[in-house]
């Protein structure tokens, strides 16, 4: 069952980013580039704090996987051979009403006629191919021998680098080549925000294996998958895997599942995990007439492998985040009167900011001296965002906006003015419970190791 959609929920949550700076219309000064996005000061920090986390976790933590960071620019004998220039493409129709181009399965059917979804017109085209890839041309020449294309996806750089990589790296199957990067598609209507983009980022890994091994590597796969989501903060309970029927599926693929999460616009697709058997190897080694064979020492076999993989979107996770994350309470303002308070309760793994340092007062000096000290102190270790102006409260709630777990408050008990005892200690308030502990100032580095982990 499809989660209902949250329209306003969504519109508040695209407010929000553009507000903050997390994510704006590419061009927007010009009128905006459709399908196009330029992330703020905290969407890019938020992004590569994701990025980061599944480098570590899917190349620097494991003995079996190798990085790569291929060309986005694309030979188009490798997407010939792939089949995306023969069939990278989305069925179109024309609305002839209000002059819209949608895709087939965008159409509304009432009463078993299929009607435009935007002005109810049935005044439409035959369905035509839409080849999703952007073209363009390598060199002075703009005729079909400079033909080049932005990649659709990372995978087919490491396809092609099979070989090279298996060789400087040594590794024996099963063992995994990763890579993240840009992919274009020219999608016929770009939508819900960053989720449907013409340029995004992908986090795919090519995992080789004996054939044998590939039904069992594909529920593995997605095991780890599921944990990782669970890991930066989105919750199993929001997570559904789909397993791809046979009829949907790749003519090549055994076994593929869409890890699917709930967004207020309903359930969609975060990532594929495709079992893709020896498709892509086999068909480079025909076409390039380079072998791609995989010698197995033990069992002294030479044979082209089979390859799991696990294809995530970076854009759609970080909305993921972003949606997740989003939260309406209630809290005390100055007066302790009850207000509405935003807050991004983003896992302290991905938050773009770490912790916020304010001095009580901007113009005590010795506070603010203290508080800069902090700031360097920390900055060694996180981000960290400095903040005297206004009221305490304001600069808690500014930073509960961006998602900041931990706010640090210089007073005076840190200048030992009221205690001597309390000398350089600061007050560390938690962003979701809102509850504050003083803390030594010599403990805030391995209080955040440990919190931060
Ligand atoms: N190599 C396999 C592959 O590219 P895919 O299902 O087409 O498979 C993988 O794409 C992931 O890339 C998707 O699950 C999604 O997260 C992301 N993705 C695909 N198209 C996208 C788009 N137009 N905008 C944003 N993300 C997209």
């Amino acid at each position: 069952m499809s989660a209902p959609s949250d329209t306003q929920r969504m519109e508040k949550i695209v407010s929000l980013c553009k507000r903050r700076g997390f994510v704006f219309q590419s061009s927007e000064i010009y009128g905006g580039l459709n399908g196009a996005w330029d992330y703020g000061p905290l969407g890019v920090e938020l992004k590569r704090n994701l990025k980061n986390y599944w480098w570590q976790v899917t190349v620097h933590e494991r003995d079996d996987v190798a990085g790569m960071d291929g060309s986005i620019l694309t030979h188009p004998a490798v997407l010939r051979a792939s089949g995306h220039v023969e069939g990278f493409s989305d069925p179109m129709i024309d609305c002839r009403t209000c002059k819209a181009h949608l895709r087939a399965d965008q159409l509304v059917e009432k009463k078993g006629v299929k009607q435009c979804p935007n002005c109810g017109g049935k005044d439409l085209t035959a369905p035509r191919q839409f080849n999703l890839m952007f073209e363009t041309h390598v060199g002075a020449a703009t005729d079909e021998s400079s033909i080049a294309y932005l990649r659709p996806e990372t995978a087919q750089s490491i396809f092609v680098q099979f070989k090279n990589i298996l060789e400087v790296s040594r590794k024996k199957l099963p063992f995994g080549i990763a890579q993240i990067g840009k992919a274009f598609r020219n999608e016929i209507n770009p939508r819900n925000f960053t989720f449907r983009s013409r340029e995004f980022e992908q986090m795919e890994l090519e995992y080789f294996c004996r054939p044998e091994q590939g039904m069992e590597l594909l529920e593995y796969w997605k095991e780890e998958r599921l944990k990782f989501y669970e890991n930066i903060g989105i919750p199993r309970s929001k997570l559904h895997v789909l397993t791809v029927p046979d009829e949907e599926r790749a003519f090549y693929s055994k076994g593929t599942y869409d890890i699917e999460y709930d967004f207020p616009f309903g359930r969609q697709e975060l990532e594929g995990i495709a079992y893709r058997t020896d498709y892509d190897l086999s068909q480079h080694q025909k076409a390039s007439g380079k072998s791609l064979e995989y010698f197995d020492e033990e069992m002294k076999q030479r044979f082209v492998p089979h390859v799991v993989e696990p294809s995530a979107g970076v854009d759609r996770t970080v909305l993921a985040l972003i949606c997740e994350a989003y939260s309406e309470d209630q809290a005390p303002d100055e007066k302790g009167k009850m207000e509405t308070r935003i807050v991004l309760r983003f896992h302290p793994r991905v938050a773009p900011v770490k912790c916020g340092v304010f001095p009580l007062l901007k113009n005590n000096p010795q506070l603010v001296a203290k508080a800069k000290e902090i700031v360097a102190l920390l900055r060694l270790h996180m981000t960290v965002f400095y903040d005297e102006s206004g009221a305490i409260g304001r600069r808690y709630r500014r930073q509960d906006e961006i998602g900041t777990p931990f706010g640090i408050t210089v007073d005076f008990e840190t200048l030992g003015e009221k205690d001597s005892a309390l000398r350089d200690t600061v007050t560390l308030r938690d962003r979701d419970s809102m509850k504050q502990e003083r803390v030594a100032i010599k403990d805030l580095p391995a209080i955040f190791r440990e919190r931060l982990a």
